[in-house]
């Protein structure tokens, strides 16, 4: 048996692979504007399991499903055996005699290598602490509809570091995009994410300085400055506020540039109102995408590359 085709994180695929992904979910959503329904996934059942709260994930995999002819089963991770020690690997081998992929969203990234490494069946990671690469397709495709290829452009990151952030190091890497991070060294990157800095080279560099790093961007995007199993909450509110996206820091970009959040949004803190509900904001573009793009790796995984 070949070896099932996962979802697990940017840096596994070449950019030719990306690429063409994010044409079939440029396809798949001119189709579905134009009303018209596709059956590739016909009679397939995707199990969604998730350790943690999701909107934006839970529904636009599950709409994603049944319009590609699907059927979809929620499954919280804690009315699982998982739950009472069973391990991800025996998870792994029952799941894949009953369905035939697996999206799941789990704070541990080793347990999604455990999960996806005893899989006979596609796994898809919906989000882990270490990366958010469904999120960081819909926003490449989300800036691409609006100013053309990221090639080239300049993007930068104000916050926290987290899983979204790390996904994006990963695309701009692969995509050629200039990507500036701006964090406090208190809530800077991980050891591994650290890693995957450096060995992205110069197109991604590291500061601390916001201002610094949205000087002429042309795209801003922040996220909450608490994410899903951060423990270390009480200082964040303190030590983040420089880096809240407000007016003034959207007015040291570029006169166009975007702006992004995967939401859900903390307005006030990372982001104040005029900035989300902004002209420059795509926040629910990218939200919507959010179900395109992941037509377009469903299919991916089921061995679909051109529709
Ligand atoms: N952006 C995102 O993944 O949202 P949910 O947590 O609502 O799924
Ligand atoms: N960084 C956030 C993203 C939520 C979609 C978290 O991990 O909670």
């Amino acid at each position: 048996m070949s070896s099932p085709r996962h979802f697990l994180t940017l840096e596994d695929f070449s950019e030719d692979q990306l690429r063409n992904m994010l044409a079939v979910a440029n396809e798949l959503k001119a189709r579905t504007k134009r009303g018209e329904r596709d059956e590739l996934l016909r009679h397939k059942v995707l199990a969604m399991i998730f350790e943690k709260q999701s909107t934006r994930t839970r529904v636009s995999f599950d709409v994603g499903m049944r319009q590609l002819g699907g059927e979809t089963m929620f499954l919280s991770g804690d009315s699982m055996q998982l739950a009472r020690e069973e391990t991800l690997a025996d998870t792994a081998r029952v799941m894949s005699r009953y369905v035939d992929a697996i999206m799941i969203r789990i704070l541990d990234h080793d347990d999604l290598l455990d999960l996806a490494g005893a899989s006979d069946i596609p796994v898809i990671n919906g989000l882990t602490r270490r990366a958010h690469p469904c999120q960081v397709m819909a926003d490449i495709q989300t800036f691409e509809e609006h100013r053309g290829s990221i090639k080239g452009a300049t993007v930068a990151w104000v916050g926290d570091a987290n899983n979204v952030l790390a996904s994006w190091v990963h695309a701009s890497k692969l995509f050629g995009t200039r990507f500036r991070i701006a964090c406090p060294d208190e809530y800077g990157p991980d050891q591994a994410l650290l890693a995957d800095i450096r060995e992205a080279g110069a197109h991604v560099t590291l500061g601390e300085d916001p201002h610094e790093a949205v000087k002429d961007a042309d795209l801003i995007i922040t996220d909450t400055w608490v994410s899903m199993g951060d423990t270390d909450v009480s200082d964040r509110r303190k030590t983040l506020k420089p880096y809240r996206v407000d007016t003034n820091l959207m007015g040291l970009a570029d006169k166009d540039a975007l702006f992004m959040h995967c939401l859900p949004a903390h307005r006030g803190d990372e982001v104040t109102d005029e900035v989300i509900d902004g002209p420059q904001s795509v926040v629910f573009d990218e939200a919507e995408n959010r179900l395109h793009a992941q037509k377009a790796i469903l299919c991916y995984c089921f061995g679909i590359d051109t529709v």
